[in-house]
């Protein structure tokens, strides 16, 4: 037996006219969507809101909550399913896929369990320090495992190709780092910091590269509403990049698109470590390099923020990045806080560090 709508529920009509107004593919898809959601909840739907452009979360009477994502043609949904199915397969913290009756070719939407209400990018800008320690750690462990599951498709060799098309696409930005962090600490760009940073460029870019997540940012990443479980999510672009890039890009708030909002990370000395040495188990090499090159990409992806912090306070950023940003103090102060934070004793980031912090 169902269990079914109680008195005092919102109308669910209503919800449903609301939601589909903004996004039109939901009442086209909506008979399919209930029936797989009430089928698997065992409980009939009790609301339903609009999450992002292309999400809608949906409740259950019985207190069940989904993500229900539609596709577009630039983001095609059959690989996001077969990814999320084997990641779970895999003991990935990822969001469980809710049967259909799609059995085969492009699926117009999926639904899965809902991870939470908050994205890590807002949870950062909310919680305290402990709690974000405590989701740099939980966040090194998810994206460990999620490297962990991939280890097969990387050992079977990363492309030369994928490897140049990666250089190809931090590099120019790696050549603005020593320039972005001077701007950004109020200093000169002198011949030792660009040599420094000219280090950390060859560490990061130098290292190895495997198969994963390519979407890897803060937003992407869910935060439970009970406890602070972390749940990987948009998991439709997978590809070859650097370990240490996607968990330090994962691990920082940007908090895009929020008036005054500031930068925080959830790296911390612990979980750098813990992944560096979950890496050397899954892959080869020792921590310590492991370390290294995670700090470099960290440090890189800091110096990027910064460059690109520095067009949006003169005027030469894009709309869209100046309206995401904004050039506040805060904004500034916060990426210096994040960049300075050291999370290994030793290495070519660290050395970058101790020059910016005498500045
Ligand atoms: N299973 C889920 N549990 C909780 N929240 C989710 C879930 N799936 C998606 N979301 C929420 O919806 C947002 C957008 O989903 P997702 O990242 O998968 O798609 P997207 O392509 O990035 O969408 P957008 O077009 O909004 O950028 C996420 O940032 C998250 O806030
Ligand atoms: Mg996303």
């Amino acid at each position: 037996m169902i269990l079914s709508r109680r008195e005092g529920d919102p109308d669910l009509e209503e919800c449903l006219a609301a939601t589909s107004a903004q996004l039109p593919q939901l009442r086209t898809n909506w008979d399919a969507i209930s029936a797989a959601i009430q089928a698997y909840a065992n409980a009939s739907i009790s609301s339903i809101r609009l999450a992002s452009k292309r999400v809608i979360h949906v409740e259950t009477v019985s207190g069940l909550s989904f993500a229900v994502k539609f596709g577009n043609r630039s983001a095609p949904l059959a690989r996001e399913v077969s990814t999320l199915r084997f990641l779970k397969g895999a003991k990935c913290p990822v969001p469980a896929v809710i049967p259909t009756n799609v059995t085969h070719g492009e699926p117009e939407w999926i639904a899965t369990e809902w991870g939470g209400n908050r994205t890590l990018d807002a949870f950062l800008d909310q919680c305290t320090e402990s709690q974000a320690d405590l989701a740099g750690l939980q966040l090194a462990t998810a994206v460990a495992q999620i490297e962990g599951a991939f280890a097969q498709v990387t050992r079977q060799g990363v492309p030369g190709a994928a490897r140049q098309m990666a250089i190809k696409l931090l590099e120019p930005w790696a050549d603005h780092a020593a320039d972005g962090l001077a701007w950004l600490f109020a200093s000169e760009a002198t011949g030792q910091l660009r040599m420094a940073v000219d280090r950390v460029v060859k560490k990061a870019l130098n290292a190895a590269l495997t198969a994963g997540p390519l979407d890897y940012h803060a937003s992407n990443v869910v935060v439970s509403n009970s406890d602070l479980r972390l749940s990987v999510v948009d998991l439709g672009a997978i590809g070859y990049d650097w370990p240490g890039r996607r968990l330090a890009q994962y691990a920082m708030s940007v908090q895009s698109g929020v008036p005054g909002g500031r930068f925080r990370t959830a790296l911390t000395p612990e979980a750098v470590t813990q992944f560096g040495g979950a890496l050397a188990q899954i892959h080869t090499g020792d921590l310590g390099s492991h370390v290294n090159e995670l700090d470099a990409h960290a440090l890189l992806i800091g110096a990027i923020a910064a460059t690109q912090l520095r067009a949006v306070s003169t005027g030469a950023a894009s709309a869209e990045r100046t309206a995401a940003w904004g050039a506040s103090e805060t904004r500034i102060t916060s990426l210096r806080t994040v960049i300075l934070r050291t999370l290994s004793g030793e290495g070519p980031a660290n050395d970058v560090r101790e020059l910016l912090s005498q500045q």
